[in-house]
């Protein structure tokens, strides 16, 4: 949440800033800003509302310099406004500050100030930076941001400039993402390296408690509590700024849909063979105690969540052990039954959000093994796991999960075969589950290619104000992950139930006309499932029918969606594609942009 970037170097700075801002947009959109150097001059432009409106603004504004920061915001303390922008300044205009995250204790510095006579222009928790920096200089910029960092408690990336000494930023880390990229005659920083890729493909990363000093010639880390300096590793990026891009597309998001039979091979290679044999190299560190665990919890939040629910079906199926899935939010804060014998899975796309980082930290308290399924390398979940296993799904830059999902899908698969087969577990039909998995590339690239039943289908629901998901077993699972993603780019709200359950209260809503993605692709409950399709079309339900039965016709459905048929562990990863191109074309459809829907951001680093 909130995108943060800063250069310093020889170019003109303002362009970079923006261009900056344009990659980290998807962190936060309710407003964006800059500070740029000048002269001995600090100058900030900000405006409510995206980028867009931001890069308007400086076309009429003088922005010369060449070292500046900027911030595009998703609005935590205060509504998004011009003044609740970033950067902030202090009263004498002499320091300009950008911060990601949360100041906890802001309310109590914030009062403090007032006292002392400093006068607030935002409501933001932010501004107290600013203020604080103008009360404690000492005469040394980097001393005083330290000094100042020490009284914060909370979350931050922060940043900051001084006309005291021109050509320098300041960063500061505590659990919201810091990248600092690292180039001849020019440095950058930034909350990910979508931001930083174009200018140099060596980075460091801060950790937490750590600061950077950044010149045009130099760029520095060092210990928050002691002041000392450390010495980083500097890491290389492996994927090319193309990725990163729309590649003809009109969105990310459908981008991201297109490319997942890509993404299918990136997440299998090297991972999984022909015979059903697996490799998973990434666990050896931890393999004993994975072949001893009692239970695994699938922790997550979100689509990733979602994802967890469908590997607890496989797992448990599979290995017949105790799988628990929960939403990160509640788990770490619930005292769950989590002991050493246990195992604990976190899935994040970002690595960065924030409840799922505290679950991590729950288990290494209660000395339980963590495994990571991440995307984003080098991100702060990746980091402190035991062991990660990576999607290399690349960037995601839609704020709606798609191939990432896909990706999680298919590593908790192979993490189940990985299981049986160091747990002695017999899979009967593992060269059946294994040829499955290894011929989704060639099947997703097929339903991709059919999506003019799917741009019909947007059009039905359309003007619906409610429409509901109804599957059984897994299919209930990826149900789930269909409502959540027309919800959160169409607007309509959207539900999933249990099919079983919808006679204990859900059916009431269900009158003339309104849609009923009903998934049946759970061969062992279809005459459930079908008898449950009945009783919602008895009530005029709109039928629309996701079904792997080649057979189908249009006798039970309004609207037929049919995919291959394959395993039914692998299923989702296909039945979830209509239903991320149904959510994508309903809120074209109705005028939305799907890669920003409004209200949310990717990255959710605040709890
Ligand atoms: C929905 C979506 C979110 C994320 C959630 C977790 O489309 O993208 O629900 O899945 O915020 O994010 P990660 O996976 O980065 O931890």
């Amino acid at each position: 949440m909130c995108g943060i970037v800063g250069y310093t170097g020889k170019k003109q700075v303002d362009q970079i800033l923006l261009d900056g801002l344009k990659t980290l947009e998807y962190r936060g959109y309710d407003s964006a800003g800059i500070a740029v150097l000048d002269n001995n001059k600090i100058k900030i432009i900000k405006k409510e509302g995206r980028v867009d409106r931001l890069i308007e603004e400086t076309k009429i504004s003088d922005t010369t310099g060449t070292c500046g920061i900027a911030h595009t915001r998703w609005a935590t303390h205060g509504k998004p406004s011009d003044e609740n922008s970033h950067p902030h300044f202090n009263h004498s205009k002499n320091f300009a500050v950008i911060h990601n995250g949360i100041i906890e204790n802001y309310q109590s510095i914030k009062a403090s100030l007032i006292d002392d006579g400093y006068i607030f222009s935002s409501e933001t928790d932010s501004e107290v930076v600013a203020h604080l920096l103008e009360r404690d200089f000492d005469g040394d910029l980097f001393n005083t941001v330290r000094n100042v960092a020490m009284q914060l408690e909370g979350a931050y990336a922060i940043a900051v400039v001084s006309t005291h000494e021109p050509d320098k930023i300041i960063a500061v880390r505590q659990e919201t993402p810091m990248i600092i990229g690292v180039s001849q005659g020019e440095n950058i920083l930034a909350s990910d390296l979508s931001a930083i890729v174009n200018h140099t493909n060596t980075f460091y990363r801060l950790d937490n408690g750590e600061m950077a000093v950044l010149t045009p010639s130099d760029t520095t880390a060092y210990n928050l509590d002691t002041g000392k300096r450390i010495v980083k590793e500097m890491l290389t990026i492996d994927w090319d700024i193309s990725q990163a891009k729309r590649g003809g597309y009109d969105h990310f998001m459908r981008k991201e849909i297109a490319e997942q039979h890509e993404v299918i091979e990136n997440a299998l290679r090297g991972r999984l063979f022909d015979d059903g044999q697996v490799r998973l190299t990434e666990l050896e560190n931890i393999k004993d105690k994975l072949i001893n665990a009692r239970r695994i919890h699938l922790i997550a939040c979100g689509t990733s969540y979602h994802a967890g629910l469908v590997g607890k079906y496989i797992i448990e199926d599979l290995l017949r052990i105790s799988v628990e899935t929960d939403v990160a939010s509640e788990y770490r804060y619930r005292n769950p039954i989590l002991t050493e014998e246990d195992v604990l899975v976190v899935i994040s796309q970002s690595g960065e959000t924030a409840d799922t980082l505290a679950a991590l930290r729950l288990a290494k308290e209660r000395n339980a093994p963590v495994i990571g399924i991440v995307n984003s390398v080098n991100s702060s979940i990746a980091v402190e796991c035991d062991s990660v296993i990576y999607l290399n799904a690349g960037p995601e830059i839609g704020v709606a999960s798609t191939k990432a999902y896909i990706s999680q899908l298919l590593v908790l698969n192979i993490l189940a075969l990985y299981l049986a087969s160091i747990r002695d577990v017999k899979v009967e039909d593992i060269t059946e589950i294994a040829k499955d998995l290894l011929s989704l590339n060639s099947l997703a690239k097929k339903l991709l290619s059919e999506d003019v039943v799917i741009k019909e289908i947007a059009e039905h629901i359309k003007d619906h104000n409610s429409c509901f998901f109804i599957g059984r077993l897994i299919d209930s699972a990826v149900a789930l992950e269909g409502a959540l993603k027309l919800k959160e780019i169409s607007y309509i709200h959207a539900e999933a139930k249990e099919a079983g359950e919808l006679k204990h209260g859900t059916l009431a809503l269900v009158e003339k006309g309104t849609p009923i993605v009903s998934l049946m692709t759970e061969v062992s409950v279809s005459d459930k499932m079908y008898s449950n399709i009945m009783e919602v079309k008895a009530r005029g339900g709109h039928i629309i029918l996701l079904t792997n039965d080649q057979e189908a016709t249009s006798e039970l459905a309004d609207d037929l969606i049919v995919i291959p048929k394959i395993h039914r562990y692998v299923t989702p990863v296909l039945s979830v594609i209509p239903l991320q191109l149904l959510s994508y074309y309903t809120a074209i459809i109705r005028g939305n942009d799907p890669d920003k829907p409004r209200n949310l951001a990717k990255s959710v680093t605040v709890e």
